[in-house]
């Protein structure tokens, strides 16, 4: 496995060689990741992974200096996962003067849940994304359903700029208890990260709700979020939508069956934890 941290040196390594598979993340590696390297390599390319700490993603009181930067330990598990390129740039590397030119995705789709509570996140992710592209130009990308609305603005993006680059969802991958992966999970204390698993538990008790024929969703949604709320969480949202425009379902939804998915967003002490789990009725 190559490690590269310039752009010039990835684009001599790639020249002349076929098409590739990348996965993008931000690092502090976890099994989530690596089931994306796997889900990359059945492609049947070879897979570009890029570590990249994206501080136009950021809001200024979050956690860009604080968010874990752990590369050797990381490259150790993308090589044992089958990767074959990590693209590590410094941040002069990929923003060599300020990023004035930026990709702002739609109000329809980025300013609604993530995008309500972390304002210009989706253009930091696009913004980001759409350069990691240029950089790899790969045939696939894979993102993750763990960032649900993330993977529906990338794959919205893809399509309407006609990129040669096919966008796939892949699982999202859990602890034994149900809490999803993720590299703020490390921020939890021992007694948070026990408690974190009722964020999960709220989504499968929405799914179950809805299954068993219950239509008050807001009803549905606020017992859960008071729930949780009493437990000493801190909702952002906890909400059904509609998997294909991520809107509130109506009663023709119901009805129809539309296919729906509830979505999370909830902080538990200082550390935010998003997940979602996607409802067939
Ligand atoms: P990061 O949070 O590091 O995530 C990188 C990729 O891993 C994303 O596609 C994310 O959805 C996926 N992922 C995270 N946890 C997962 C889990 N438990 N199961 C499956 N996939 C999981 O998302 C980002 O970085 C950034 O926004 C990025 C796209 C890299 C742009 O900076």
């Amino acid at each position: 496995m190559q490690v590269i941290h310039t752009i010039a040196d990835l684009r001599a390594v790639l020249a002349g060689s076929t098409k590739t598979a990348l996965v993008p993340t931000m690092g502090n590696l976890h099994e989530g990741h690596l089931a994306l390297v796997r889900e990359a390599a059945l492609h049947g390319f070879p897979v570009v992974a890029t570590i990249f700490v994206n501080r136009l993603q950021f809001l200024p009181h979050e956690d860009f200096d604080q968010y874990p930067r752990t590369l050797e330990r990381d490259c150790q598990l993308l090589e044992s996962a089958g990767c074959d390129i990590v693209f590590a740039p410094s941040e002069r590397e990929l923003y060599p003067e300020p990023q004035t030119f930026k990709l702002t995705p739609p109000a329809s789709i980025a300013d609604l849940l993530e995008g309500e509570f972390r304002p210009g996140f989706f253009t930091g992710v696009c913004t980001v994304v759409m350069k990691l592209f240029q950089c790899v130009q790969p045939a696939v990308a894979v993102f993750g359903q763990k960032d649900y609305q993330q993977l529906m603005v990338i794959k919205a993006m893809a399509r309407q700029f006609a990129l040669p680059t096919e966008v796939i969802g892949a699982p999202t991958i859990r602890a034994s208890d149900g809490l999803a992966l993720s590299s703020r999970n490390g921020y939890l204390s021992q007694d948070e990260r026990a408690e974190a698993t009722a964020l999960a538990r709220a989504l499968r008790a929405i799914a179950a709700a809805l299954r068993e024929g219950a239509r008050d969703v807001g009803a549905v949604e606020a017992k859960q979020v008071a729930e949780l709320d009493a437990r000493g969480w801190q909702t952002d949202y906890l909400t059904v939508r509609r998997r294909t425009d991520l809107l509130p379902p109506t009663a023709d939804d119901f009805a129809a069956k539309t296919p729906l998915v509830a979505l999370a967003a909830s902080r538990l002490g200082k550390t935010r934890l998003i997940d979602n789990l996607e409802i067939d009725l």
